[in-house]
């Protein structure tokens, strides 16, 4: 049995998250339990990041203190993976005991071995995103590269981490651990930057006091970075050497955003050498889902908050959709319209009716228990074959965490199951009786199938998978084709009932406006 460790990135709590943030934490959690599955002892950490300056903002815009005021937003986000099925491991805030007390210990070794030290931080200040800039980096302009907002001029006492001692060490890991950033385009990025220069980075502040503080300087804060990606190994038990953390440390998969690659790839792995510590075996840093091209927010006739979502069109619909939607290393687009046509024509058409006439046909013509007779023909083999392709095509997908390929590899393999209908059309056999081995047969191949691709979609809608399994009378997940055996199938409602469009974009505008 090997060991898994997966991460999403903690969250900042600052307001309610949207189907964007989503996606991560989905995304992770089907790699999580396709890993389980496959009988990996998995840790699956997810958390929120608290410290954040523009949290202290919000706190007293609110009239609340910081701390009253992430405790209710967190309170919401724990809710949000419940209602979305996130089965993490370990649930880290930065505002625990134990985490604050690993954050002071860690900054006070780096501090006692040299490589914090004090000095004075001037520099190109972008408030929203708490990031000082070279000149070089801002390029001439005025505004932060990253946000695109102006920056201001800022200087303050801080102390530094000196990051720019490990440049060549990082360049050299990078480049002979190909596997290290993924995709590998953000692989060229991240090698270009680092070898533009690495600065020491400031990693303290004092201009406000929301955070940890560092505990020989009492004036000072600990600034974001340290505190947030430290979060990584503290949820593990270090600094003490804990059996948690020598079994899963080093994680297997950051999973990140692309936004935040460069704070885990270049700011991450210099602060795990300067500790001596291992380097994480993989940063995979996924695109983004977009709403009209741009970032998400409030828009008219778009609900973007994954508890409507899910209420209104179940939880796995909206885990599908995700994962469908955002294709490996690019982004994807949303809008409500694209996710009722997905789950239209995925859900309700492709997988609902394969699994709504199958139970029906098995009911109509065996009374509800059919079992293999061993009559077959052609299309049968190339049915299992294509059962069996698929499962390792998707298995090797989810491996590389192109969970979109084992998606769409999954949704061929549904629709050869519903082309194997067609062609041997059931309701022609069921007419005559010299064919009864052969549509028991047939109906046997095709719960068979059913019951491989619930196996299959498990990680993805764990929820489905079991509706039908239940629907199929089996629990047997074993992703191998059965020749023999029988299944007793009973009724239900529609898995995922049909939606009429523009009757629900009507219902949408009226909900934004
Ligand atoms: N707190 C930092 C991460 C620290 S990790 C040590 C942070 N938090 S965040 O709340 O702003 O973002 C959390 C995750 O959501 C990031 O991976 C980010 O890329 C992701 N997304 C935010 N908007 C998104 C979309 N519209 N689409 C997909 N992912 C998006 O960054």
């Amino acid at each position: 049995m090997s060991k898994y460790y997966i991460t999403t990135p903690i969250y900042y709590p600052s307001g309610r998250l949207h189907i964007g943030n989503a996606y991560t934490t989905v995304a992770a959690d089907a790699v999580a339990r396709f890993r389980r599955i496959m009988g990996d002892e998995v840790f699956f950490l997810t958390g929120t990041d608290e410290h954040a300056q523009k949290i202290q903002r919000k706190a007293a815009e609110a009239g609340k203190s910081p701390k009253q005021y992430v405790d209710e937003i967190v309170d919401g986000i724990v809710e949000l993976w419940r209602v979305l099925n996130i089965s993490y491991d370990k649930f880290i805030r930065t505002t625990d005991d134990y985490h604050v007390d690993a954050v002071q210990k860690i900054f006070t070794r780096l501090h006692e071995q040299g490589d914090i030290y004090k000095s004075e931080y001037e520099g190109w200040y972008c408030t929203p995103c708490e990031a000082f800039w070279t000149e070089t980096q801002l390029d001439g302009g005025k505004v932060c590269p990253d946000c695109g907002r102006p920056v201001e001029q800022a200087a303050e006492e801080s102390y530094f981490f000196r990051m720019s001692r490990y440049q060549e060490r990082l360049i050299a890991h990078i480049e002979s651990h190909p596997e290290f950033i993924q995709p590998a385009s953000r692989r060229n990025e991240m090698l270009s930057f680092i070898k533009s220069g690495l600065e020491d980075l400031c990693v303290s502040r004092t201009t406000f006091d929301w955070g940890i503080q560092v505990p020989f300087d009492e004036k000072h804060v600990v600034y974001v970075w340290l505190d947030a990606l430290t979060n990584y190994i503290n949820a593990l038990g270090y600094p003490e050497n804990t059996a948690v953390y020598q079994k899963f440390w080093p994680a297997d998969v950051h999973l990140v955003g692309k936004d935040i690659v460069r704070f885990h790839t270049v700011i991450w792995p210099t602060i795990l050498m300067a500790l001596d510590a291992p380097l994480p075996k993989q940063v995979f840093a996924h695109g983004w889902l977009l709403l009209d091209g741009g970032k998400m927010s409030k828009s008219r006739g778009n609900v973007v908050d994954p508890v409507i979502l899910a209420e209104k069109y179940g939880v796995d619909a909206v885990r599908y959709y995700v994962l469908r939607e955002v294709a490996f290393g690019a982004d994807g687009n949303f809008s409500n319209e694209l996710m009722i046509q997905r789950i239209n024509s995925d859900l309700a058409n492709d997988l609902g009716n394969l699994v709504s006439r199958t139970v029906a046909m098995a009911e109509k013509y065996f009374g509800g228990t059919v079992a293999a007779s061993g009559a077959a023909a052609a299309p049968d083999d190339d049915l299992k074959a294509l059962a069996m392709e698929t499962d390792g095509s998707s298995s090797d997908a989810i491996n590389k965490l192109l969970l979109s390929n084992a998606l769409a590899d999954i949704w061929r393999f549904i629709s050869r199951t519903n082309k194997y209908i067609d062609e041997t059309t059931p309701w022609i056999l069921a007419g005559d009786d010299s064919q009864r081995p052969r549509l028991a047969q047939v109906i046997y191949n095709l719960c068979e199938s059913i019951r491989l691709i619930a196996a299959m979609i498990q990680p993805f809608m764990p929820d489905t998978a079991d509706k039908i399994h239940a629907r199929t009378g089996t629990d047997d997940i074993g992703r191998t084709w059965n020749d023999g055996g029988e299944f007793t199938v009973s009724k239900g409602p529609a898995l995922f009932p049909r939606i009429d469009l523009e009757k629900e974009i009507a219902e949408l505008e009226r909900l934004t406006v």
